[in-house]
């Protein structure tokens, strides 16, 4: 059986809307288009099922575009199932990909769609988050066994694979995409900076520019929230639990104060930190009426929705808006039901910043494939060399060229014995 009759979607009519989608986003990725002319010389994924579970839309799509055009059999599941665009999921399996993802699709069909795709047994893996990585480790130890590696996208995930690590029982290598600093320096930092803001102005239609916007986690992610909010217009308070990370925070223009203190002024609060519970009881009770929440990390467990919902369930006031009504008759807005803003509320991050977070993907899975059969089973860095090769592509497209030491000046560099 193909791809069309196999995989669990929509609905396949959605398709050329979603072809639409691809080709956009595959006009604006010239390192990915560099790629996939190497990768159809080279066919290095030949002969093999690739595993992605990513946040399905455009981009991603084009990314498992690629990696077919290298020789795969390729399967796609969603990592977020109310950022999972049908229409996009439909062009893909129209092209041969295999598919088990539908928006809006609750906990129970998504765990089932991780299974499914599992069940197709790949031999190698692209996760964000952790979830599918998780599930075979979870459920499917013998199977683990057949996996030469795989790449983590997100902090989140990768500090899952980092608990796998340290009690001995992660089963194959993984590439901590993350970690590259094409990745977190641009993809964490300006996508996730300029995607949040997208996100809750295209939700909310509301001015941004005078209100009090706080942001809570100054991660690579936050900073970027906290420095497109800043071009906004908005007085930005930043709240951290690092003293560093407070420092630099001071240091880059923000005000820091705890959570409680800063929700008392917040007209948007932001979390970004990776960890639960962050906004709880206390928070929610400071906060004035109006305010509106939201959440770019990675899960829907920063923002505390009992909390939130203790005076009885939300009703929905706009698309993706939910208003909490609390005892004393204020109303809190919670958007994209605390889901990933960009994402659930929007297209994600912008297509050039992906193309540079794909081009270390498509490159890290090729190390993999190619390498990983002799690796120890730990969580391994983005090799530098793909790193520079991703900088220097992406240079190359921008059309800007840079020095280059002399010899004279990398011995310099070299050397302990400065005469
Ligand atoms: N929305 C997106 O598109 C997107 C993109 C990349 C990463 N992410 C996710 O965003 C999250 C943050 O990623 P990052 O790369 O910025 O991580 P990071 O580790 O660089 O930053 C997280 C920050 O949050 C702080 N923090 C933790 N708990 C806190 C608390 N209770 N109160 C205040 N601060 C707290 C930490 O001290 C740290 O500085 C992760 O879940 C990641 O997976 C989302």
């Amino acid at each position: 059986m193909g791809s069309k009759e196999e995989s669990q979607i929509r609905d396949l009519a959605l398709a050329p809307e979603g072809r639409r989608k691809i080709d956009w986003a595959a006009a604006h990725m010239p390192l990915l288009n560099t790629l996939r002319e190497r990768f159809e010389k080279d066919l290095p994924f030949r002969g093999l099922k690739i595993g992605i579970c990513l946040h399905l839309e455009a981009k991603t799509a084009y990314l498992a575009e690629v990696i077919q055009a290298g020789g795969a059999e390729v399967t796609v599941a969603a990592s977020n199932p109310l950022s999972t665009q049908d229409d996009v999921v439909a062009a893909l399996v129209d092209n041969g990909i295999y598919a088990f993802a539908r928006h809006g699709a609750d906990d129970a069909e998504y765990g089932a769609h991780l299974r499914a795709l599992l069940d197709r047994h790949p031999d190698a893996l692209i996760d964000d988050g952790g979830d599918l990585v998780g599930t075979l480790h979870r459920e499917r130890p013998e199977q683990s066994r057949e996996i030469i590696g795989g790449c983590e996208e997100t902090t989140t995930g990768i500090l899952r694979l980092r608990a796998l690590e340290r009690e001995g029982a992660l089963a194959f290598p993984m590439i901590a995409v993350n970690d590259a600093y094409c990745k977190y320096l641009f993809d964490n930092r300006y996508g996730t900076g300029q995607s949040v803001w997208d996100g809750i102005m295209r939700t909310t239609n509301l001015v941004v520019a005078g209100k009090t916007a706080v942001v809570v986690g100054y991660g690579w992610c936050g900073k970027g929230v906290a420095m497109r909010a800043k071009g906004l217009g908005a007085r930005v308070v930043v709240c951290e639990v690092n003293p560093i990370k407070a420092i630099e925070a001071i240091m880059d223009g923000f005000e820091v104060m705890p959570l409680v203190e800063a929700s008392r002024e917040a007209d948007f609060v932001i979390t970004v930190t990776g960890n639960r519970g962050v906004v709880g009881k206390e928070a929610v009770a400071a906060m004035k009426d109006g305010a509106v929440l939201c959440n770019a990390g990675h899960f829907d467990v920063e923002i505390d929705k009992e909390a939130l919902g203790e005076a009885g369930p939300p009703r929905e006031v706009r698309r993706n808006v939910q208003e909490y009504r609390q005892k004393d008759g204020r109303r809190l807005y919670l958007l994209a039901e605390g889901r990933l803003v960009n994402l659930a509320a929007g297209d994600g991050h912008p297509v050039e910043v992906m193309d540079m977070t794909f081009a270390l993907q498509a490159l890290s899975l090729r190390r993999i494939v190619e390498q990983g059969r002799q690796w120890e089973p730990r969580v391994y860095p983005v090799p530098e060399d793909i790193d520079r090769e991703v900088a220097k592509l992406r240079l190359a497209t921008l059309g800007v060229r840079i020095d280059r030491l002399t010899e004279q000046q990398e011995r310099y560099l070299r050397s302990w014995n400065l005469e």
